[in-house]
């Protein structure tokens, strides 16, 4: 348990409002000895010393120029350096950066208006902070009507302090609005709540009862020298949010992010013998926002290491809302980025360089962005959040020159590539759309286009929002001449990247959550990333998706050894394997059934499971209806075409505690998100319908962890 603090100095600038009046009834009921001062006495020698505990609650606004925290900031740091602990409540928070510990102020500040229950949604990464300790659950609510001053942080992040808690309002979830910062001011700390949490209105029991709990927390969180947890930088940093987060649903070889958000993988590249891969992440949270580059590294492909968050948004540049989708390039031996940065309603492409050998540190271009503006000879699509929808990085060096795609949408055509060319990576010339689609049919916007090379073919592919889709043909005059097209996969699967990696093209997708936001938010962490895919081209034109040959590494246990099954119409079959991260491969031949089913994450008696069917209409389907008992999870399903249709189908299928990732005859593919909540849905089963089938070459293999836990141990022999 966490003690109150011994006495806390309630600092006020000379007069005291109705709320500070309250506040300080509030705090004389307390434990600890309250004491109002002002702040021009604190610059009395020993003036601070008295307290453990300053409490700065604020509401009215204030010039930035009339800040007493900043007029009085030296005493406050001294109280600081000396072990002391500082409360910013409501709208005092707004001021922060008056101090050292912080140099990005709040960029939402204002009353708020409360017209229902409201309060804070805290992370389940921080559910041990101390402030929280005598309460339940993530969701407090501390008012419910009233106007009250406040300020969160909404597009920025505290360049110093961690985010401890967004918002909520009655039941919705607000994780963009983030009020409560902990800042590490070691010996002292720094607790910010800019929620509203007020003594001068009514409240209902149980919210002043909370509100009063999560006051008397903050203070003694701050009082006992109980650090903010700042946000983790290092590799032991990342292994403990790693570990805080493991549960039953956290896939355990698919990579996920140490904790909070992941999407689309970026700048994949293999440097100096290791597999380094980025991905759009969001330190504040599991929530898209303030996005960040994550990184990891492998010397295999399939065992990760965390490494700390490698491109950070710069609060004064063209990047200010985030750092979005690129990719890497070897220039000369410089590893560069080009990536997209957000500032308000731009987004342009800038640039980075690889500042070390290990890819952890990265210079942002003085003159970002290297492109001003999108092209003006085409109607480039503006939307609500967009002056122009222009965003995410393919580059490779052709014809002597570097070459670079850029995703787009053209009005009333269609989602497109555009095209540019450069000699430097710095001055980019525009070169016309690679390809342009049809708005009904391929989407109104492409995003994260990518342009491989297959061996003479060339394959380009487009994330439409929807889906993934790709475009076989060849490069005519710098304009994509296509001859087929397909899906990439037909799952959860989205805005995937390759790496050349020697004669092979490796590719990652981000595998979205299949569950709403407010399942991913008490689960502290979102998205995961597919095994690494070799795209290829086969003999009849066709693409070939394989998983890469490393996974195999990833085999812990035989299971099944190549047995055949033959099954009657109507029988089923539970296998003598139980898992939750499995590779099940199997030939399945029809004969006269009807369909075939493979069951995984099954219930004992059937109540939960997934479904994998294969029917003699070609199309294999994986069925979510009963794949969980969680209200909050997708439960549909979803379905692809296998031909060819007259052989066996050759099915892999790599279960990963909610991923299942399916490969159809090396062609095609299906990724489907599913959350199994009973403890003995491990199952497995074949069953065959409306006749007879065969089941082929069955083998099974338990698969192991992929993360090492350790720093990456250096082999200077290679
Ligand atoms: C695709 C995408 C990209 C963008 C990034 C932002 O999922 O929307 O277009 O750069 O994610 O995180």
């Amino acid at each position: 348990m966490t003690d109150p603090p011994d006495a806390v100095g309630f600092l006020h600038d000379g007069s005291r409002s109705a709320e500070q009046t309250a506040a300080l009834e509030w705090l004389d009921g307390t434990a600890a000895a309250a004491e109002p001062v002002r702040f021009d006495a604190l610059a009395d020698a020993g003036a601070a010393d008295r307290f453990d505990v300053l409490w700065w609650h604020r509401e009215a606004p204030l010039e930035a120029s009339q800040s007493p925290l900043a007029t009085h900031a030296s005493a406050v740091e001294r109280h600081l350096a000396s072990g002391g602990g500082l409360l910013l409540t409501l709208r005092a928070m707004a001021d922060v950066d008056a101090l050292e510990v912080e140099t990005v102020p709040p960029d939402a500040v204002g009353a708020e208006t409360v017209t229902e229950p409201s309060g804070v949604l805290w992370r389940r990464l921080h559910d041990d902070h101390p402030a929280v300790e005598a309460l339940d659950g993530l969701r407090l609510h501390l008012c419910d009507r009233g106007a009250v001053g406040a300020a969160a942080y909404e597009s920025v992040l505290p360049a110093r302090g961690e985010v401890l808690a967004s918002t909520v309002r009655a039941d919705h979830d607000l994780p963009h609005r983030m009020p409560v910062v902990g800042w590490d001011a070691a010996p002292g700390s720094v607790l910010g709540v800019g929620a509203p949490l007020a003594f001068d209105r009514p409240a209902a029991e149980a919210v002043a009862a909370t509100r009063d709990r999560l006051l008397a927390g903050c203070l003694s969180a701050v009082a006992d020298g109980a650090r903010a947890p700042s946000r983790p930088r290092d590799a032991d940093g990342m292994a403990a949010m790693r570990r805080k987060l493991d549960a039953d649903d956290r896939p355990a070889y698919h990579f996920t992010a140490p904790a909070n958000w992941l999407n689309d993988p970026n700048g994949l590249i293999r440097w100096n013998g290791r597999y380094h891969v980025f991905y759009q992440y969001n330190p504040a949270g599991p929530f898209h926002n303030t996005i960040h580059w994550g990184h990891a590294t492998s010397e295999d492909l399939v065992r990760w290491h965390d490494e700390p968050v490698a491109l950070s948004p710069s609060p004064d540049g063209p990047d200010r809302d985030g750092c979005w989708s690129g990719c890497a390039v070897d220039d000369g031996g410089t590893p560069t980025l080009l990536y997209t940065g957000g500032d308000g309603r731009r987004q342009l492409p800038c640039l980075a360089t690889g500042a070390d050998a290990d890819l952890r540190r990265w210079e942002k271009h003085p003159d970002n962005p290297v492109i001003e503006a999108p092209p003006s000879d085409v109607d480039v699509l503006e939307t609500e959040h967009w002056e122009a929808e222009f965003r995410d990085h393919c580059v490779w060096r052709e014809s002597g020159r570097w070459q670079q795609i850029i995703g787009t949408g053209l009005v009333d055509r269609g989602g497109a590539a555009l095209r540019y060319s450069s000699e430097d990576l710095r001055e980019w010339r525009y070169e016309g759309p690679l390809l342009v689609g049809e708005w009904a049919s391929d989407g109104t916007v492409w995003e994260c286009p990518e342009l491989l090379d297959l061996g003479g073919r060339r394959l380009l592919h487009v994330s439409n929002y929807e889906d993934v889709i790709y475009f076989l043909g060849r490069l005519e005059d710098g304009r994509f001449a296509v001859d087929r097209q397909g899906t990439l996969d037909h799952g959860d699967f989205y805005a995937p990247q390759s790496l050349h990696d020697g004669d092979r093209h490796v590719t990652f997708g981000w595998l979205p959550e299949a569950r709403d936001l407010d399942a991913q938010w008490d689960a502290g962490w979102s998205g995961a990333l597919s095994l690494p895919r070799v795209l290829s081209v086969g003999p009849d034109g066709d693409l070939r998706q394989r998983p890469a040959r490393e996974v195999e590494r990833l085999r812990t246990e035989r299971l099944l050894d190549g047995a055949t099954r033959e099954l009657s119409a109507g029988e089923r079959r539970r296998l003598d394997v139980a898992g939750r991260t499995l590779e099940l491969d199997l030939e399945v031949a029809l004969r006269d059934a009807t369909t075939v089913e493979l069951s995984v994450f099954e219930s004992p008696d059937r109540a939960e499971r997934t479904v994998v069917r294969y029917g003699n209409d070609g199309e294999l389907v994986v069925d979510r209806t009963a794949a969980s008992d969680d209200p909050r999870v997708t439960a549909d399903t979803q379905r692809m075409a296998v031909p060819p249709y007259d052989e066996p189908l050759s099915l892999r299928c790599f279960l990963d505690r909610s991923v299942l990732e399916l490969y159809a005859n090396g062609r095609h593919c299906l990724t489907s998100r599913v959350y199994p909540t009973r403890d003995d849905s491990v199952g497995v089963s074949l069953a065959a319908d409306g006749g007879r089938a065969t089941v082929d070459d069955l083998s099974a293999w338990r698969l192991g962890d992929g993360y090492s836990r350790s720093p990456p141990v250096r082999d200077d022999r290679r």
